[in-house]
């Protein structure tokens, strides 16, 4: 069993990486301003209230105040760094350059005086159509800082990633992208635009964060055709 800690655990892909992580039976801490995310009231329906969500330690606090959650981060094995927005909140500070750049490398700052060995950071292959091109250039520029830091870093970049959820697009595209992401001759024509499930991309985000060895650049092409631990084989 390893313990890893998620930013943006409660997000569309850090929730994913947190129930992968926690059904795999490692020790998961999310770190989020929400906490602990809403997954509906109704009793009726098994994903309102997910068995796996009671395992995860759910923190409430900004990645942007650290003295809040960096205890979690000791004896950590790894962190996943899935915090990014396409929108800027101007009046609340929130801005892409802060959010998709300064806070990956804080999180790394962190995890290195932290002592964690590696960090896996997903950043993205491209700037999403309507968004302003500061999207991906923080995303670059915390690449390129994290890689400088004493630890092993991966850095994912998916294009658009698809699933249940709350993915970034409408439930129409979200469909449309599925169709496309799983067929296979087609999707490996699109090479850097090929949408992803976000299961694929959550497993491969846990496992480079578990692994040392597997630091480097993961683009779509490499994200897809990762090879994943077979669940039996997890130590
Ligand atoms: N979804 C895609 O299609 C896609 C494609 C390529 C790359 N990516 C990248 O993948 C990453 C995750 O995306 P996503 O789709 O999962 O986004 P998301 O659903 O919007 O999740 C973002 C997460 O970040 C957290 N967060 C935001 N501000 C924070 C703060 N100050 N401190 C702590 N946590 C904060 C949010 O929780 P709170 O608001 O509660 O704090 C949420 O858990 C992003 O960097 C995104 O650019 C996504």
């Amino acid at each position: 069993m390893s313990r890893i800690l998620v930013t943006g655990g409660s997000g569309f892909i850090g929730r994913e990486v947190c129930r992968l992580a926690a059904e795999r039976g490692h020790e998961v801490v999310s770190v989020a301003r929400s906490g602990r995310p809403d997954f509906g009231n109704s009793w009726s329906d098994s994903k309102a209230n997910p068995e796996w969500a009671d395992r995860v330690e759910w923190v409430s606090a900004s990645v942007f105040e650290p003295r809040r959650w960096r205890e979690h981060l000791e004896n950590c094995d790894g962190v996943v760094h899935s915090i990014g927005i396409i929108e800027d909140s101007p009046k609340e500070g929130v801005v892409l350059e802060r959010l998709n750049g300064d806070a990956a490398i804080l999180a790394g700052l962190e995890a290195e005086r932290a002592g964690v060995p590696s960090f896996s950071f997903v950043s993205a292959s491209r700037t999403p159509p309507g968004t302003r091109e500061a999207y991906l250039t923080a995303k670059r520029r915390a690449e390129r800082e994290l890689i400088e830091l004493d630890l092993s870093v991966a850095r994912l970049r998916p294009g658009p990633v698809y699933g249940e959820g709350n993915p970034h697009f409408s439930g129409l595209t979200n469909r449309l992208f599925r169709e496309l992401g799983e067929r296979e001759r087609v999707a490996r024509r699109l090479g850097e635009i090929r949408p992803l499930p976000v299961e694929q991309v959550a497993a491969v985000a846990l496992e480079t964060a578990l692994d040392p060895e597997r630091e480097g650049m993961y683009d779509v092409p490499a994200i897809s055709g990762a090879r994943l631990i077979p669940v039996e084989a997890e130590p």
